[in-house]
């Protein structure tokens, strides 16, 4: 047995390395989460009634995209219609619980991917399958299944390449529903042959595989594990998406953030299993990304542009264990022979070196230097063991996980 060849969609999904997800909708007006209406079950009139506020007055999907960019995200997902069944795009007559009918008066989605071509970012669509909205949800499901493929049709064909197609919602009825993805499917192959195709296995089957069209697993607000590719019919990617705080869409009163050093350990924890990090925005109401989100992402952008970007873009699992801190990892140059040690816990600024020791190499490491500062390191090698002797940081700094960088020369590593 042996591990498959991924596809070049898939392979390039891997290079994106780290998106921003956008989780934005009617519900954003409440300030309580995207599962406002049902938490709180809220009337279908009253809710729709969020339709006629809905103004997208402080929507600028250019600064969103620079937000994304700053914050060293190469893609970004948005929410084009989320459970709630309303849709930033113009929905061309399906129904009128569009974006368009709203005092927004426009096609956000449009507006979306012309700013992330602008700034060479890859545009991903979210995709509710499951709706509160259209009666035919739970009348008949058949009709509310052509209505979903001729939404995403129109996705596919008005907007020009995009990334892919991440759905969310298959979850919500019994397992073995027939929710007619071949045809779901085939339409997106038909349409946007490179798209990459996701279906969100929920909080409780993490990393589970789906339809054999999927092209990547999801790991919704968790740790993403290793994933054993040996004998998979096809390679198959992986994303972890999470948020900033507890909320998906903006909770106002959600105070519970991530620290940024645990987000910076974070996006380190998915590239080391070779998997993407999708974090979460969530703009108010009216479209803009509070302070505080903003903030948080661009904290991550100084992190890469301090570590570099290519340990973070073109690292790949390869096998190479921390032997001291569990947590540090390496990571091999795709198609090249440059190594990336990812250390964690060094101690506070100051004089004094400190050794960490990987397995798993075979090779020879050449070079060794702090990416950042670009200070020379050394390493020793003896009995399958390589040990660094690593400075701290020089004052002044404190990176929560500094990267070395050295070259490869014969053998190789485990992977
Ligand atoms: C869950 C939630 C949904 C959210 C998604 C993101 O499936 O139902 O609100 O959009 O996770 O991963």
């Amino acid at each position: 047995m042996s591990v498959p060849v991924p596809a070049p969609r898939i392979r390039a999904f891997e290079s994106l390395g780290f998106g921003m997800f956008i989780h934005w909708g009617l519900y954003s007006q409440l300030g309580r989460g995207e599962w406002v209406r049902h938490f709180e079950r809220i009337p279908l009139e009253t809710y729709d009634r969020l339709q006629t506020t809905f103004t997208a007055s402080r929507f600028d999907a250019d600064a969103i995209a620079r937000l994304a960019k700053e914050a060293g995200c190469r893609y970004i997902t948005l929410t084009t219609r989320h459970h709630e069944g309303f849709s930033l795009y113009d929905t061309k007559g399906l129904n009128t619980f569009d974006a368009p009918h709203s005092p927004a008066g426009r096609d956000l989605v449009r507006e979306y991917v012309e700013a992330c071509r602008r700034h060479g970012l890859v545009p991903f669509f979210y995709h509710t399958t499951l709706d509160w909205h259209h009666p035919d949800y739970d009348r008949d499901f058949r009709s509310y299944l052509k209505y979903l493929r001729e939404s995403v049709k129109i996705l596919c064909t008005e907007y020009g390449p995009i990334g892919g197609l991440w759905f969310d919602g298959n979850w919500s009825k019994p397992e073995g529903t027939d929710w007619e993805e071949d045809e779901l499917y085939a339409l997106i192959r038909r349409y946007q042959p490179e798209a990459m195709i996701i279906n969100n296995t929920g909080t409780i089957a993490r990393g589970k595989l789906g339809h054999p069209e999927i092209d990547s697993t999801t790991f919704e607000q968790g740790r993403p594990e290793p994933m054993d590719r040996e004998g998979m019919p096809k390679y198959v990617a992986a994303e972890m998406c999470e948020t900033l705080n507890d909320h998906w869409g903006i909770g106002n009163l959600d105070c519970n953030y991530k620290s940024l050093g645990r987000l910076i350990e974070n996006l380190c924890a998915c590239r080391k299993v070779g998997a993407n990090y999708l974090l979460n925005v969530g703009p108010d109401g009216e479209g803009a990304v509070v302070p505080m989100q903003q903030e948080l992402m661009r904290g991550i952008g100084v992190w890469i542009d301090a570590v570099g970007r290519d340990p973070v873009y073109l690292g790949r699992p390869c096998g190479v264990h921390g032997l001291d801190d569990p947590k540090d990892f390496a990571l091999k140059e795709e198609g090249g022979n440059r190594i990336w040690f990812f250390i964690h816990d060094l101690p506070a600024p100051g004089d004094g070196t400190v050794s960490r020791s990987f397995d798993g190499i075979s090779g020879t490491v050449h070079d060794l230097h702090w990416t950042d500062n670009g200070e020379c390191l050394s390493a020793f090698q003896s009995g399958g063991r390589t040990t660094l002797t690593l400075t701290r940081y020089p004052y002044g700094t404190s990176l929560v996980v500094r990267v070395a960088e050295g070259i490869l020369i014969g053998g190789g590593t485990r992977a």
